[in-house]
This record gives C-alpha cells, structure tokens and sequence, in this order.
C-alpha cells in the first residue's frame, strides 16, 4: 500500500519501476531512464471540476489566483501539503489574436497563449512554482539548475520567495542581459560556467547526485508537473474547445514533455475527446530532436556545437527527449526546423500584431510558415490546413533580449552573429525583412512634419 496517490514511475517499457514521491529522485535507479509522476486520481465529475476550474478564476484565494494551483487537482500534492506553496501568482497567460501573422503564415485565424506574461517573463513559472513548493516540502537547503536564463531567473525569484539558497549554473557570455540581471537581482548565487549550456546541465547533474544540490530543470519530474497546467489553463480559456493544433519551439524539450503527458491524462479521465497535434519547432543549428527524428534513430542524435542567436534554445543535448517523442506519437505530433532568418522576421511580424516575445518563442510562426508552404507541395508528409484552430505557445517576454530586438530593426543580425562567434557562414547574409529603423532628426517642428508628411 503506497502512503500518497502519487508515485515515481520510469518511463522505460521494460522498466516500469515505480518509486515513492518523498524520494528525491531524477531518473529511475534502477536503469537511468526518466521518472513520471503518476497520479491516482479518485473517480472525478469532468463537469462539476471544469465548472470548479472556471469559478476560482472569480475567488480571490492565492491558490485559486495562480494558473497553476487552479489546477491542484491535477498536482501531485496533498490537501495539507498546500499551505506549503510558493507562488508568485503565476500563470493566468492570456490568449490573444495574431491576426497579422496568421496571413503571414496562411492560416485563416492564429491565436497565440504568451507564457512571457508571467512574474519572470517565462513559461518557466508555471513548473517553477511546483518545483520550489517540492523543494519545501523536501526540506531542501539549496536548489540549483543550469540554464540559458529564463530557468535561472524563475528558479532565483521562487527560491528568494521560500528562502531557499539558490545556486545558477550558466554559460558565460551566452545568455541575454535581462535574464542574468534576474538572477542577480533576487539573490542567486550565479556561476558563469566557461562551457556551453550542455556542459553546465552535466555538471549540475552529477553535482546534485554527489551532493545535497536539489535539481530544478526539467529533468526533475515535478517541473513538469506544474507546466502540465499550460495546457489546463488554456483549455479552460477556450471553454474546452480543443484546438486543433499546438505549437511550441523546443529547446531542452519539457514544454512540449509535460504537455503529452497531460493530454494524455486529459483524455483518459475524459476531460478532452480530441487531442491536439504538437508540433515542435527547433532552431535549424540547435536541432537534436529534429535529427532524431528524422534519421529513425532509438538514441538521440545530439549537436555538439549548437548555435543560434535564439539563445533560449541553444541546447544540443535535450534532456527529456524521449518524453517529446513519446508527446509526438500520442498526439500524431510534428517537429520540423527554422532558420535564424525565419525566426527572426516571425518575430518582426508578431512584433506588427503589437505582441512581443523572445527569439525563440517566434520559431512557432516561423514553423508554421514553413509548414504551410510544404503542406502546398503534394510531396510533402505535413498537411496543415489553412482552416485548422491552431495555438502557438510564445514562451519568453520581448524584453528578456532587447538587443536581439536593436540589431534586427538596425538590419545588423548578422554582425551580431559574427560578434557572438556563431557559424555564421552556414547562413549567408541574415536580412532584417521587416526592419524599422529609427532616424535622427533635428530638434526642427518643420523638418519634422516634412519628414512625417503630415
Ligand atoms: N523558449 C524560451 C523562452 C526558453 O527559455 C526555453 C528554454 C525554451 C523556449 C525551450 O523550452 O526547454 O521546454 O523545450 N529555456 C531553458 C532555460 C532551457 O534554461 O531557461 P523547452
């Protein structure tokens, strides 16, 4: 008899090995594969808890005001552990119309949820808090994660909030101003490893086996557990109409983890008859799961000189692939690859629906946009029908990255690139389509209006 509803399972089919949730456990012990955290449901009424859902949206309750604690009742926590949670009043993403970027990829109508709209400008909130209240429970002393900045910034506020020591592991030099100030600015302790994102995640991991460092990436089961609530969140938005699609870029691929996984509990409790096609899109030179996929192989094919000026997802060596593969089978799913030019005129273009977001949140249009013009090739696998209900998941806030912002609008991407020492040769020139200069102009009202044809 298990002491909670909630238990460790490895992901592996001739494993299954199942683990009681007090352990602090990452992978399973016995064959290193990846846990899951399964939940025992008791019989629910889908109705009367959708109904729940939406009524708590109107309570002023600090569990019932996050985006994720909404949920609860899909979190592997207990009625009594709940007075120990850490929240920022994350989640609560809205959903908004893209209509200028739906023509710009052909779709009749694209709405895209923006996780940036969180406490720290990410999606990483929404498993963040989850991870942080575990952390608690586990009476964890110092928590640490390696990052490309927006994990570090989330993880550094939620611990500042449970006076938990927090310790970042990043690459130096590699990731955008607004998150390392983040990190700084609620008290991580911050360690710029001289290293590549891969490099700090393998020293963080083995570090958190040697010692008593709690890991907070995706690797830790409860992370995804909270980002599990994204897709909660949006279904109740959309009043359980299930989109046809759902696109997300992929990075160290928990996002696109957690939402298989609860599409898949969703359908089997019967909360969704239907389920929607993920579709991944990576960045063409941080593309592991991509080349994975495509060459059919049962290990992962990792890059080791990732590169992309989309630094969020300049990964090479994804630590949840196989949960991504397994969301792509279950739901019929997709992964394709943008390069840095797509992604950087998608962002242009969600910038022109008045929506800003992070480079790598962009590869979702500048996916779709790809995956339009293919579907029009009779040749092509993909078909993505200019009709389809399609959501785009914009992962990170515009302002995390300014200075990838400047230098397109400045028509200067490219020498940015060479600065940053990327394999820039592979691209040719990088031209800014949708550029919007800004231009000086002398103190003169008549020079000005000249200027402005007014
Ligand atoms: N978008 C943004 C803005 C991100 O920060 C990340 C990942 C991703 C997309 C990729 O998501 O890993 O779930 O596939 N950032 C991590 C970090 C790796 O350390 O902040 P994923």
């Amino acid at each position: 008899m298990r002491d909670q509803p909630f238990f460790f399972r490895c992901i592996n089919q001739s494993c299954r090995r199942e683990f009681e949730i007090s352990q602090k456990l990452y992978q399973c012990p016995v064959c290193s594969d990846l846990l899951d955290i399964l939940i025992e449901h008791p019989t629910m009424d889908v109705v009367e808890l959708k109904k729940t859902f939406h009524q708590r949206r109107a309570s002023n309750d600090p569990l019932d005001l996050s985006g994720v604690w909404r949920y609860r009742e899909f979190l592997p926590f207990l009625k009594e552990d709940l007075t120990h949670v850490v929240t920022l009043g994350e989640g609560n993403s809205p959903v908004v119309e893209a209509p200028r970027s739906a023509e710009y990829i052909g779709l009749s109508r694209l709405r895209v949820k923006h996780l940036g709209w969180n406490p720290t400008g990410s999606f990483k909130d929404y498993g963040m808090t989850v991870a942080v209240t575990q952390a608690r429970k586990l009476g964890s002393r110092v928590v640490a994660c390696a990052s490309t900045g927006n994990t570090s910034a989330s993880m550094a506020a939620f611990c500042a909030r449970a006076n938990l020591r927090a310790v970042v592991f990043i690459p130096e030099g590699q990731i955008a101003f607004g998150k390392l100030s983040q990190a700084l600015d609620y008290g991580a302790r911050t360690l710029q490893i001289q290293g590549n994102f891969d490099a700090a995640m393998g020293l963080v991991q083995e570090l958190s086996q040697e010692s008593e460092l709690y890991l907070m990436n995706s690797i830790n089961p409860f992370r995804l557990e909270g980002q599990k609530t994204v897709m909660i969140e949006l279904f109740d938005q959309l009043n359980w109409k299930i989109p046809d699609r759902i696109v997300v870029p992929g990075g160290n691929l928990g996002n696109s983890s957690s939402y298989g996984k609860v599409l898949m509990e969703l359908k089997e409790l019967g909360f969704i008859d239907k389920v929607p096609r993920i579709t991944i899109i990576q960045a063409s030179g941080a593309d592991p799961l991509y080349r994975t996929l495509v060459t059919s192989s049962r290990e992962l094919v990792p890059v080791s000189d990732a590169w992309t000026l989309a630094s969020a997802i300049k990964i090479g060596r994804p630590i949840s692939w196989k949960k991504a593969v397994r969301a792509l089978d279950f739901t019929d799913g997709w992964c394709d690859v943008v390069s840095e030019g797509e992604i950087a005129d998608a962002k242009a273009m969600l910038g022109r629906d008045g929506i800003g977001c992070e480079p790598a949140s962009a590869t979702t249009v500048a996916g779709l946009r790809k995956l339009m013009t293919l579907s029009r090739s009779s040749e092509s696998e993909v078909s993505v029908d200019p009709d389809e209900d399609v959501v785009a998941i914009l992962t990170g806030h515009q302002l995390k990255d300014p200075e990838y912002t400047i230098n397109y609008h400045l028509d200067n991407l490219y020498e940015h690139a060479v600065y940053e020492n990327l394999l820039v040769e592979k691209w040719g020139k990088l031209n800014s389509t949708f550029a919007n200069q800004p231009i000086v102009v002398p103190p003169d009202k008549k020079e000005i209006i000249r200027l402005l044809e007014l």
